[in-house]
């Protein structure tokens, strides 16, 4: 049997087949467009991103040469917090979608932490009050969409992260399409409550949702209903989880204490903290980990960090220093040191563990000697610093050092990145032999609610390790690194007015 994982995230969607043994078995991929309509607004076209969806769904099952009968189950993994709000009746969205970078609802968000602070609604939700999660984006959408308050108060309009939009429109759309959620998506939107697991009426009223446009939350790994069209007619959707909840699931972070890091657009480092709602007071966010059908939920401490994969396609598309993502190591070992050069990337203000939206991108320590190379070095070590700077909010928050850290995603096969992140962190970098680990986790968590696996330690002997790296530099020197890293972070301050 083969379990299907769908993974729309925010540059692209893929669909993933995957054999019983958790090995891929093929795939298909297609990017979307990123619309940036005005500087800190990003979007996409999510009527693109339905058809993108449906199309690898085919390529990947025609690759694997299956028919629908082989396929026990579709999982779907999702770019969180992202909004998309359509017509019930037509099924064509009202907006684009409004994607979690877009940072256009900073004067909704001042307006509501100028009464309580940003940390007003984290003793229910877990998130801090920011532009990131989906309910100022939904808000917007209400206000600025003609007759849209209306129209979603009447029940016409739907909203949902992009896990809904495609189990809306994978399930029949405007003909019985499933309304639905998982814990995970939910616990992204600022509207849910972390303990009940039901959207919040006070939240609600806040932001000014109506409850009637709202999917039904559901558990991660159940069967939410039937795939209608596409090359897996009459398969049954069972699981779905945000990317990164996802990522933690496949890289089989089970059990307190257990972490991962994924290096995507952004990178995001989750740890498990079973059924305890740890509350930070280092800027790190609380959320679901996941949630097995009627099992009590798992809960995690969360570090996200805005741009860091992003951040080479910068380099790529908007300066033109680089062809291909992937050429980004070679440029940086064209030198060999980051030469004084530092660049903080807070194109979308800062996330984890400063949350500053006032921020704003610098290149820091540039001299008439600095090269792209030095440029190219400085990104990689960027996105390194971050994951360190979030890791030590971790261990602040739970008492608990890291014996290792687990990572996934499209930068791991960076192996010098990999190893500056071992020097950095000053502890092992350990990574996966499936570095797919999103899509992975969507599969497992489809493949459990139809028993294609039986239980977690069934998935726990799945997992192997294919590569270590140990930290090579002493603590001196890594503290200079991180005294100059910090130093260029609080030089990026109070820019935005
Ligand atoms: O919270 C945003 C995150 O879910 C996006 O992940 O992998 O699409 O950058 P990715």
């Amino acid at each position: 049997m083969h379990i299907v994982a769908v993974d729309q995230g925010t540059t692209s969607t893929r669909a993933i087949v995957f054999d019983e043994r958790g090995a891929i078995v093929a795939s298909g991929q297609r990017e979307h467009e990123q619309i940036f309509p005005q500087a800190g607004w990003v979007e996409h076209d999510a009527a693109e991103i339905w058809t993108n969806t449906r199309a690898v769904i085919d390529v990947a099952v025609q690759n694997a040469r299956l028919e629908a009968s082989d396929v026990a189950a579709i999982g779907i993994t999702n770019q969180r917090e992202t909004a998309v709000v359509w017509d019930r009746l037509t099924g064509e969205p009202v907006y684009n979608a409004i994607v979690w970078q877009d940072t256009r609802t900073q004067a909704l968000i001042d307006t509501l932490a100028a009464d309580g602070g940003v940390r007003r609604f984290a003793d229910i939700t877990g998130l801090p009050l920011a532009t990131y999660f989906s309910a100022s984006k939904i808000a917007w959408i209400l206000d600025n969409v003609d007759g849209a308050r209306e129209r979603a108060e009447n029940g016409d309009l739907l909203f949902g992260t992009p896990d809904t939009w495609v189990l809306w429109n994978l399930t029949g759309g405007v003909d019985g399409g499933v309304h639905a959620t998982d814990v995970t998506n939910a616990s992204r939107t600022l509207l849910m409550d972390l303990r009940t697991l039901d959207w919040d009426d006070a939240l609600l009223k806040a932001f000014g949702v109506p409850r009637a446009m709202l999917p039904t939350i559901l558990s991660s790994s159940e069967v939410y209903g039937k795939a209608v069209g596409t090359s897996l007619d009459g398969i049954p959707i069972a699981g779905i989880l945000g990317d990164q909840q996802a990522a933690t699931f496949g890289q089989v972070a089970f059990e307190r204490g257990e972490s991962k890091n994924t290096y995507g657009t952004g990178n995001f480092l989750i740890v498990n903290t079973g059924e305890d709602i740890v509350d930070s007071e280092n800027g790190l966010v609380t959320t679901v980990a996941y949630r097995l059908g009627d099992e009590s939920p798992k809960y995690a401490l969360e570090g996200s960090i805005a741009v860091t994969g992003s951040l080479v396609q910068w380099l790529r598309d908007n300066l033109g220093l680089i062809k291909d993502s992937a050429d980004v190591e070679e440029l940086a070992l064209s030198v060999e040191d980051n030469g004084g050069v530092y660049i903080v990337p807070a194109f979308s203000g800062l996330f984890a563990p400063y949350w500053r939206p006032d921020a704003r991108g610098a290149i820091l320590g540039l001299t008439r000697f600095a090269n792209k190379g030095h440029i190219a070095r400085a990104a990689l070590e960027a996105v390194a610093f971050q994951t360190r700077e979030v890791l030590d909010a971790v261990i602040a928050d739970t008492n608990v050092s890291l014996e290792e850290l687990r990572v996934d995603g499209g930068m791991v096969g960076n192996d010098s990145l990999m190893q500056f992140q071992a020097d950095v962190l000053g502890v092992p970098v350990v990574r996966p032999a499936i570095i797919e680990t999103t899509a992975l986790g969507a599969a497992y968590a489809a493949g459990l609610a139809v028993g294609v696996w039986a239980d977690l330690d069934e998935l726990r002997a799945m997992w192997h390790e294919d590569e270590r790296w140990e930290p090579q530099i002493d603590d001196a020197e890594r503290e200079r690194r991180l005294a100059r890293w910090r130093k260029a972070v609080t030089r990026t301050f109070d820019w935005v007015d």
